[in-house]
């Protein structure tokens, strides 16, 4: 998401952007992206959300190299209307709900280090585009993105940003699906990770739950590490139905008056499709 206050960067515009400057990345920058392109699509077929794995093809990311954003976006305004426009990293949270309820992507324009390949706290261009774009060729995640910015300027004026970062987190972030052919991961920060791709569908450490609107803005969350709750939900209409039907400022009222729930809790009123061990959290030392 977001993060930082104040006024744009030198060079950056009032909105935050700045130009990507596609022609700066070096051969060793774009080879990077290749690879770490090659490993998740070897890995993503059989996990992934098929919107998903449609959107890799419509948007055509598999050509070679760092995609160059305004190429990417005449490909994604034909299938939805978004764009994807560059950022220095991190950016307002007013300013980011802003892009989004206007329908602009914003991304990170730099590529991670090789040593950066398994790791990383922010995000780089990898984990933006690769991460998130494939989705919002989908009409109906591109839809929700825009709703998610604009509960967002509401959120802002209510207070309740920390509560509304939650479901980013546990969606559009980490989020699990239901699909025919079983579990499917489409959130940004676990298809745009080797290590969690597996992790969050195969190991037996972190919990699989229901996903609950109120629940979710309930749950923190951690940042270091895999996460140790994911949250499942039906389908991308039934999670946009959901939050465009709510009203979510009596939902913020009964968070503010509900304790916070840790991230490996787990609750009596849970739909638990697997009760996790928190056997890795443990073994790193991590309360369960
Ligand atoms: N319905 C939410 C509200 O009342 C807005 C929203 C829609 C938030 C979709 C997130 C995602 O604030
Ligand atoms: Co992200």
């Amino acid at each position: 998401m977001s993060y930082a206050d104040g006024t744009p960067p030198e060079g950056a515009a009032a909105d935050w952007t700045i130009p990507q400057r596609w022609e700066r990345y070096s051969a060793a920058e774009h080879a990077l992206w290749d690879r770490l392109f090659d490993r998740q699509a070897k890995l993503l077929p059989a996990r992934a959300a098929p919107e998903f794995l449609a959107g890799l093809d419509v948007l055509r990311l598999g050509d070679s190299g760092i995609p160059n954003f305004d190429a990417l976006s005449d490909r994604l305004m034909k299938a939805t209307g978004w764009q994807v426009v560059a950022v220095p990293g991190l950016i307002p949270d007013n300013v980011f709900f802003e892009h989004l309820a206007n329908r602009r992507f914003v991304a990170g324009n730099f590529i991670r280090t090789p040593e950066q390949v398994d790791y990383l706290q922010e995000p780089d261009v990898f984990h933006d585009v690769f991460g998130h774009v494939p989705l919002l060729a989908n009409p109906v995640f591109a839809d929700y993105m825009q709703a998610y910015g604009q509960g967002g300027q509401r959120a802002n004026g209510l207070g309740a940003i920390q509560r509304l970062a939650r479901l980013y987190w546990y969606t559009v972030e980490f989020g699990l699906m239901k699909s025919a052919e079983g579990l499917r991961i489409y959130g940004a920060g676990i298809v745009s990770s080797h290590g969690e791709s597996i992790f969050a569908l195969d190991d037996p450490s972190p919990n699989r739950l229901g996903f609950d609107l109120l629940r979710l803005m309930r749950t923190r969350y951690r940042i270091d590490d895999y996460q140790q709750s994911y949250f499942l939900i039906d389908s991308f209409e039934d999670l946009l139905r959901q939050t465009l039907e709510t009203d979510f400022a009596p939902l913020y009222e009964q968070a503010a008056q509900l304790t916070d729930i840790a991230p490996a809790d787990v609750l009596p009123e849970d739909r638990i499709y697997t009760r996790g061990t928190q056997a890795y959290a443990l073994a790193k030392g991590v309360a369960g």
